[in-house]
């Protein structure tokens, strides 16, 4: 089996939650080097992951011989110049979303790694829910006829706690839409194809935020999200986002639903259930069916289905299809294109809800 030389770019929340696990348990992988520029947080992972280099200055990590290809968790703003770095260097990059912070520097790191030859990978990490992934199979498959509408919903409840840098517009390119509909615009281009046009409306609920101490923190940003969909199949999709929801708490076990009508039957499915999909048919009751066990990891993921916490352990399948991907000498999925095409759709929300029209692609 051919070794894949890793390193880490950031060492904060994602990187332990999502990246770490799932690279570790890929018999081959060699984790080199981790790069924070945040004192001691590099050095904290190395030393509890066993990886030898441990650094803050992100460019000493990318001029390390022996790499092969780099993880990018930092946030929003540093992905371009990192992704730019990797394909200079030719090291195949994982890099988180949303990609950028706008549309053209997003194609331009699409142009860059594909001129590069190098496999390329967004974190659209749901992609790997065990029940996402039969879904978007029986759809693929037919089995509810032609969509025709597609509807998604995101509820946490944050209250006014601080959201660190995801509440500075100048690092993150926007807030709730960008955090958490970036990933639920990727699930319909999955389910449904491309859009054709869309209105869309953000709104900055709080924007002041309570800080560690108690203090307010200015917000810049979006804490509310929504769109009408137009796609270019003719299915209509609607989407909403929130962290101002009472009553659905936060993180894996709040709301996050998803839910295609088709001519044949409808299919739903929510992310704090993974191992089940809902099913009706035309004139029928929807009834929850489990996830077969062909779903419940991707094909060679040495993952154990059923270690740990289902709604966190699916993350890990990610950092498989990266490596098999390398390996394989094959484009991965979602590609850096993927989430290019979801920045393209980001930026046209915004525009719509400053400008209040309609937008087409
Ligand atoms: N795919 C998912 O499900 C998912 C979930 C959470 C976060 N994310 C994304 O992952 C990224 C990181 O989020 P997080 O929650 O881990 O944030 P975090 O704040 O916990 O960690 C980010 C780390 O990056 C470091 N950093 C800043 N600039 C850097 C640079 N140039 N090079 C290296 N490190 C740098 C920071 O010091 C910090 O430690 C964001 O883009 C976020 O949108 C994705």
């Amino acid at each position: 089996m051919e070794t894949v030389t890793v390193g880490l770019l950031g060492a904060g929340g994602i990187i332990k939650g999502c990246h770490l696990p799932g690279l570790r348990r890929i018999p081959g992988v060699r984790l080199l080097a981790v790069a924070d520029p945040a004192p001691g947080k590099a050095q904290e992972i190395a030393d509890s992951a066993g990886i030898p280099h441990a650094f803050t200055e992100p460019e000493r990590l990318m001029e390390m011989e022996d790499l092969d290809a780099v993880v990018i968790a930092t946030p929003n703003i540093a992905h371009p110049p990192l992704v730019h770095a990797a394909a200079e260097r030719k090291l195949h990059v994982l890099s988180e979303k949303p990609l950028a912070l706008d549309p053209g520097t997003a194609d331009r790191m699409v142009v860059a790694a594909e001129a590069a030859g190098i496999v390329h990978m967004t974190a659209f990490t749901y992609r790997f829910v065990p029940s996402m992934r039969w879904m978007a199979h029986r759809i693929a498959n037919g089995e509810i006829g032609a969509p025709h509408h597609f509807r998604s919903q995101r509820f946490q409840d944050y209250g006014d706690k601080h959201r660190g840098w995801r509440m500075v517009k100048e690092i993150c390119g926007s807030g709730e839409l960008a955090d958490m509909m970036s990933h639920r615009i990727d699930y319909s281009h999955m389910l449904i194809g491309p859009m054709a046009g869309l209105f869309g409306k953000v709104k900055n609920l709080l924007p002041e935020r309570r800080g560690e101490d108690g203090s307010p923190l200015p917000s810049d940003v979006d804490d509310w999200a929504a769109l009408i969909v137009e796609f270019e199949s003719g299915c209509t999709g609607v989407f909403e986002s929130s962290k101002g929801v009472a009553g659905y708490g936060q993180g894996l076990k709040s709301h996050d639903f998803v839910e295609v009508n088709g001519t044949d039957g409808s299919l739903k499915y929510y992310l704090h259930q993974p191992t089940t999909l809902w099913y009706a048919k035309p004139n029928g009751m929807y009834e929850a069916q489990p996830v077969p066990e062909e779903f419940l990891k991707l094909p060679g993921s040495p993952r154990d289905p059923r270690e740990g916490d289902p709604g966190q352990t699916f993350r890990w399948d990610q950092a498989w299809e990266f490596i098999s991907a390398i390996r394989e000498n094959r484009p991965a999925s979602p590609s850096l294109a993927d989430g290019a095409r979801v920045q393209a759709v980001l930026d046209a929300a915004l525009r719509s809800s400053e400008e209040g029209r309609w937008i087409s692609f």
